[in-house]
């Protein structure tokens, strides 16, 4: 069965395809023809998540999901999260980094967790359209400063729980193992591996 993923990043299609076998075979935004930039304006991680794979229904008929992430910290009301990619105002990961911890100053609850949300909508066997979301969510401690080279976006403050280090400090199949992202991502193969049987 083929199956769209909704997005231009190489790093995440890789850990996907990965992990997804040969049940399903996987398409890129680039191999439907879709060089539209996805709409994710609905202000919520899971809003935007929904409306990407919509979008690729809607306007490419084809079974499909997409995902959105972000950080959530407790002593900033939950932010940056569903801004979390250009909470400076830029793309930039060390802006990023150095607003939350200017914001955190003065904070001692340091909570924080990773979210991801990934959008599936399938067109199913008799042609019913099922639509399900899968959240994956990490919690840690935001440090007082950065830690470690590897990872990207806000990796370098944030420590999992149970850990020593911070997700910068992990390889990437650490990481890979724990993550927000990989949590999400396996209960939608086990959806989908289910549907396959
Ligand atoms: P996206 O929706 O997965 O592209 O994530 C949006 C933004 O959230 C990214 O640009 C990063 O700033 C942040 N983010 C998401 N996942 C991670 C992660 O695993 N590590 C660090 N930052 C992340």
């Amino acid at each position: 069965m083929e199956l769209c993923f909704a997005t231009n990043n190489q790093h995440k299609l890789d850990e996907v395809s990965n992990r997804l076998g040969h049940t399903f075979s996987l398409r890129t935004l680039q191999d439907i023809g879709c060089t539209d930039e996805l709409p994710e304006t609905s202000g919520t991680i899971s809003g935007n998540s929904r409306q990407k794979a919509d979008y690729v229904w809607t306007h490419f008929g084809m079974s499909c999901f997409a995902d959105d992430s972000g950080l959530e910290v407790d002593a900033l009301n939950g932010e940056p999260g569903v801004d979390s990619a250009f909470y400076s105002g830029h793309r930039d990961s060390e802006q990023n980094i150095q607003k939350v911890l200017r914001n955190l100053s003065d904070k001692t609850n340091r909570k924080a967790r990773f979210i991801t949300v990934f959008t599936l909508v399938l067109h199913g066997l008799n042609a019913v359209l099922v639509e399900h979301q899968f959240e994956g969510i990490i919690e840690g401690q935001i440090l007082t400063e950065p830690r470690g080279t590897g990872g990207f976006g806000y990796d370098p403050i944030f420590m999992p729980d149970g850990y020593d280090r911070t997700f910068a400090e992990m390889s990437m199949d650490e990481k890979g193992a724990i993550s927000h992202r990989a949590l999400a991502l396996a209960k939608m193969i086990a959806y989908l591996k289910e549907q396959a049987n």
